[in-house]
């Protein structure tokens, strides 16, 4: 049985988790819940060790987030396959997300570097001649991570590399369905030199987590995963700092200067199914000048079908089952309601236990849920637009603004789009699922609040704190 980590340290419970492979059902480790107990513990350890961590020197944080980065990469076969078995998602998406963590942890580390501070003279005034003011971030106090199954690794590493970075103690929650990589990943942090307290991994059940969140020991909430989870904690601890990464349905315009369309519809495909769709900025709606509707629709139909879906366990298998079978039976209704409304099924529309068919919809009519909500599966809405100024209207018109992708070669519709479109980031000539870890990246509307990537979070996890010197001259 796998053990979590209560201050630094191995732990288990009696309240044993079976984890079980999304593709066949198989049995592929176990851990076990944290008691409320054992969660006091995790909890007053981070109180208790918050302003030694805060006081570390970045020498001492920078090694151990290195340590972390090399380790996550001697290891990464074992961890890919490990994310694999517990997640469902292909080898070759989870070998992606681990080489990511590595750089997680390694861009954390620089950071930590370099977060300095800076000094602001105050001498503009007559009467404040000889101060001088030393800003400082210091951190708001220990946070409560709570991590989403998509990226059971990397989204984990953007709540904790982060914490490290800035001497933040944090006490980690990892999905349900997908313990296993965040526990590996804290079998890694237990060989550095971080002190007692200053991070700990607790799996719980969902209905746990509100006692968790509304614990003042923990003054921030770094939560990635649903809407309705998100703004409730929000909600529920208004005077904590809170920041929610949540879902989208990513859209794309693909404009009418874009000559490669091949590319284009490459790149959709990829992106609309890659982890099943399971992926806050997989492409979701995609909106196409009339001048390539038809040429573009082909070429991303016949796309999407070459995408090979089966056994994630398989190097060769692009598209693997969803998270559960009630995943991927929702994913079905949407997909039946939307047809029986109207839309045209181009291709896909089948289920297999969790597995749903890479599909493409054309014609859905703009209130189907595939349309305004997230899908969360592999599946993508086409929609003819009559020029680009109607695709990046139709972007905006859903709740969500995560990211959007603008195929375009003209730099005058890339800052079109820059400043027109109502979302966290805006990637030309490729899929909006772009992300770079150290980028800052998040939501607006109903898709979130605040920005993850390392210096973004890092901000988001401290304070300003200004010390005013007299009698001195810059
Ligand atoms: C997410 O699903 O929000 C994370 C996307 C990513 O890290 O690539």
């Amino acid at each position: 049985m796998t053990p979590f980590y209560i201050a630094g340290r191995p732990a288990s419970s009696d309240d044993a988790v079976e984890i079980r492979h999304p593709y066949d059902g198989r049995p592929v480790g176990a851990t076990s819940n944290a008691t409320p107990e054992q969660v006091e513990e995790a909890v007053a350890a981070a109180a208790a060790v918050a302003a030694a961590a805060a006081a570390l020197p970045a020498s001492a944080r920078a090694a151990a987030l290195d340590h972390v980065s090399a380790r996550l990469k001697e290891r990464a076969d074992e961890v890919a396959r490990l994310i694999t078995a517990e997640n469902g998602k292909p080898l070759k998406w989870a070998r992606g997300e681990v080489s990511r963590a590595v750089s997680t942890f390694r861009w954390a580390a620089e950071e930590a570097r370099r977060f300095s501070g800076a000094v602001q003279r105050l001498d503009t005034d007559p009467a404040a001649t000889g101060r001088i003011a030393l800003v400082k971030r210091v951190p708001r106090g220990p946070v409560l991570g709570i991590a989403p199954f998509n990226f059971p690794l990397n989204l984990v590493a953007h709540k904790v590399a982060p914490a490290i970075a800035v001497g933040a103690p944090i006490v980690l929650k990892p999905a349900p369905a997908t313990p296993l990589s965040a526990l590996l990943l804290g079998e890694i942090l237990a060989e550095t030199d971080l002190p007692a307290g200053m991070w700990s991994i607790v799996p719980i059940p969902n209905d746990r987590a509100p006692a968790l969140v509304a614990d003042p020991r923990l003054p921030v909430v770094s939560f990635t995963g649903s809407g309705p989870v998100g703004w409730q904690i929000r909600d529920a601890v208004p005077r904590k700092h809170v920041t929610l990464e949540l879902g989208g349905n990513a859209a794309v315009v693909v404009c009418e200067d874009w000559d490669d369309l091949d590319w284009a519809a490459s790149r959709i495909a990829t992106f609309s199914n890659y982890q099943a769709g399971q992926s806050c900025i997989a492409v979701q709606r995609v909106y196409v000048h009339e001048r390539h509707y038809d040429a573009l629709a082909d070429r991303l139909v016949a796309a999407v079908e070459a995408q090979r879906t089966g056994d994630p366990g398989d190097e060769a298998t692009d598209v693997g089952p969803l998270i559960s079978e009630d995943a991927a039976k929702r994913v079905e209704a949407w997909v039946s309601e939307a047809v029986a409304a109207g839309a045209k099924l181009l291709t896909g529309g089948a289920r297999d236990g969790a597995a749903y068919a890479p599909t493409v919809l054309a014609e859905a009519p703009a209130e189907s849920k595939v349309v305004t909500e997230e899908v969360f599966g592999p599946v993508l809405v086409l929609a003819r637009v009559a020029c680009d100024a109607d695709g990046f209207a139709a972007v905006n018109a859903s709740q969500y603004g995560l990211q959007a992708g603008v195929f375009t070669r003209r730099l005058d519709r890339a800052f079109e789009a820059h400043r027109v479109l109502d979302v966290g980031g805006v990637i030309v000539g490729d899929a909006p699922s772009y992300r770079a870890d150290q980028m800052p990246y998040g939501g607006a509307k109903a898709s979130g609040v605040g920005r993850e990537g390392l210096a973004s979070a890092m901000a988001d996890y401290t304070e300003e704190r200004v010390m005013v010197l007299t009698g001195l001259q810059l």
